[in-house]
């Protein structure tokens, strides 16, 4: 990792609540996602502090927004358009997720690298998201080059101030951020996983630049969740960072037993 250009360490939340996101990309039938959610909410319990989240495939949320139980899992998009109706063939926009899904991932690195999503496009979605009662679940993270030559905290203030640029002061503390390093993503060797003391750094410049440009109660509200080959093995450690609210996950969240094991670490760490 490379200097963190925050001196002080300052531990700024005092967030109660855990969440829980699993990622599940473009996997599952649309009933091979019903037949797991079902499975899951069998498994999972009801708990004000512990926030389940999963994000199916598009086609699949709104048959799944009327079988789940909104108390133990609630359901996430994982991109949506930020235009709210007109001529985008193809598209679904956040307007019509209204009512079936309480989150949205915007800007996931897939997105960025593979659709050339731009710092606008993550800004027009991150307002369209707001505009619309949906959480943005925004997305920021650097790639191995932009790691090797130094540029981490360039590229995360960019993208975090970007993404944040429509937002006003009301509507901040209705964001959340994930730090997920591109580097780290979906990754089977344990030499290129995030240590949970770069996680750390990380995050706190995240609240540092938040409370620069908004105020010191913005920086300490806005959950954090951290992504990057989360697994039962490496679930505990990374929440048990100070200033991690949560983790993102994507393979281990496609395997019903490892995404309930990594969901009882969470209950474990709070309790
Ligand atoms: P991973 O995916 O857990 O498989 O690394 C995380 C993500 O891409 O959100």
């Amino acid at each position: 990792m490379n200097n963190c250009p925050v001196g002080e360490s300052l531990c700024y939340t005092n967030i109660m609540k855990t969440y829980i996101v699993g990622n599940w990309k473009m996997n599952f039938s649309v009933g091979e996602s019903s037949v797991y959610l079902h499975k899951l909410l069998q498994k999972v319990r009801a708990a004000r502090d512990l926030k389940i989240v999963v994000a199916p495939s598009t086609i699949a949320l709104q048959p799944l927004s009327l079988q789940t139980d909104r108390k133990k899992i609630r359901l996430a998009a994982q991109t949506a358009n930020p235009h709210d109706f007109g001529a985008y063939t193809g598209e679904v926009s956040f307007t019509q997720l209204r009512g079936i899904v309480d989150y949205c991932i915007i800007g996931h690195s897939e997105r960025r690298h593979i659709f050339h999503e731009t710092d606008k496009d993550v800004r027009n979605a991150v307002a369209a998201a707001l505009r619309n009662g949906i959480t943005p679940i925004l997305c920021i993270g650097e790639t191995e080059t932009e790691r090797t030559f130094g540029e981490t905290y360039d590229v995360l203030r960019d993208q975090l101030l970007g993404g944040l640029s429509q937002v006003s002061t009301e509507d901040i503390a209705k964001v959340m951020i994930a730090y997920e390093p591109v580097w780290a993503i979906s990754t089977t060797s344990d030499a290129r996983l995030a240590s949970p003391d770069d996680i750390s750094a990380v995050t706190q410049f995240i609240r540092h630049t938040l409370e620069d440009t908004y105020s010191k109660k913005v920086a300490s509200e806005i959950p954090i969740l951290y992504g990057g080959s989360v697994r039962p093995s490496n679930a505990g450690a990374y929440l048990t960072i100070p200033d991690i609210n949560g983790l993102l996950i994507g393979g281990a969240s496609l395997i019903g037993e490892q995404f309930l094991d990594i969901i009882e670490t969470a209950r474990r760490v709070q309790s």
